[in-house]
């Protein structure tokens, strides 16, 4: 009987002050926004909301061969373009295949933050030898940072808390909360969000037509997005 008032209280998630750790805003490199207008919109729609730092994170792997040195010349060109409040940042998504693996060796990488690197996988299966890779970044002596982690489905639960024991950072998709990629990421995110394994969070925006998943969001009393 009156099951409704035994509901946990929900408030909308706050992006006010918030660091969107993934993103792929620079335009014309990736899969993600092509036109520098829409970047310069997404970055005015970000002030709106308060977000305050965000990190450009273009795909780099074995299918979209951006290099290091491009990407930069393209950031600094684009802070040319972009004079407002919002904080801008550069650093990459390396897929963990074997030109990541190279680039590795050769220490050619986009940093996320002093001596950490953005890391996926293929959402169908892990790449061979997932654990020995990621040993293999510590040992360069680089911190690996999960993206989405939520969106692995292959991946057992139990082996998250043992990732991250092992100094495996985690970020969050806001659009895995909002249901973005089904219930199962979903219900996966909540679960790593109740149990702390989150150490940051981002939009992992490709177009403006993701903004009402992650706005969209519910959070528990108590409960808040991840931002370092
Ligand atoms: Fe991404």
């Amino acid at each position: 009987m009156f099951s409704f008032l035994r509901k946990k209280k929900q408030h909308p998630a706050s992006f006010a002050g918030m660091t969107d750790s993934h993103s792929h805003i620079l335009p014309g490199v990736d899969d993600g926004v092509r036109e520098m207008e829409t970047s310069l919109s997404i970055l005015h729609h970000y002030e709106k909301l308060g977000i305050s730092e965000v990190w450009f994170t273009p795909h780099i792997m074995e299918d979209v061969p951006n290099t290091t040195e491009d990407l930069k010349a393209r950031f600094e060109q684009f802070k040319k373009e972009y004079d407002g409040p919002v904080k801008l940042h550069l650093a990459a998504e390396y897929m963990m295949d074997y030109a990541f693996e190279q680039r590795l060796a050769d220490r050619d990488l986009l940093e996320h933050g002093p001596g950490r690197v953005l890391v996926e996988t293929s959402y169908l299966e892990p790449p061979a030898g997932l654990d020995n890779i990621l040993f293999n970044i510590q040992a360069a002596g680089y911190t690996p940072i999960l993206a989405h982690p939520e969106r692995y489905l292959y991946m057992d639960m139990g082996k998250y808390p043992k990732l991250h024991e092992l100094g495996i950072l985690f970020q969050l998709n806001w659009g895995s909360l909002g249901g973005l990629y089904g219930k199962h990421v979903q219900e996966r995110a909540f679960r790593l969000l109740k149990d702390g394994l989150y150490d940051m969070s981002g939009s992992d925006i490709h177009t403006r037509r993701m903004y009402p998943y992650y706005e969209g969001i519910l959070l528990d009393e108590g409960d808040s997005l991840p931002c370092e």
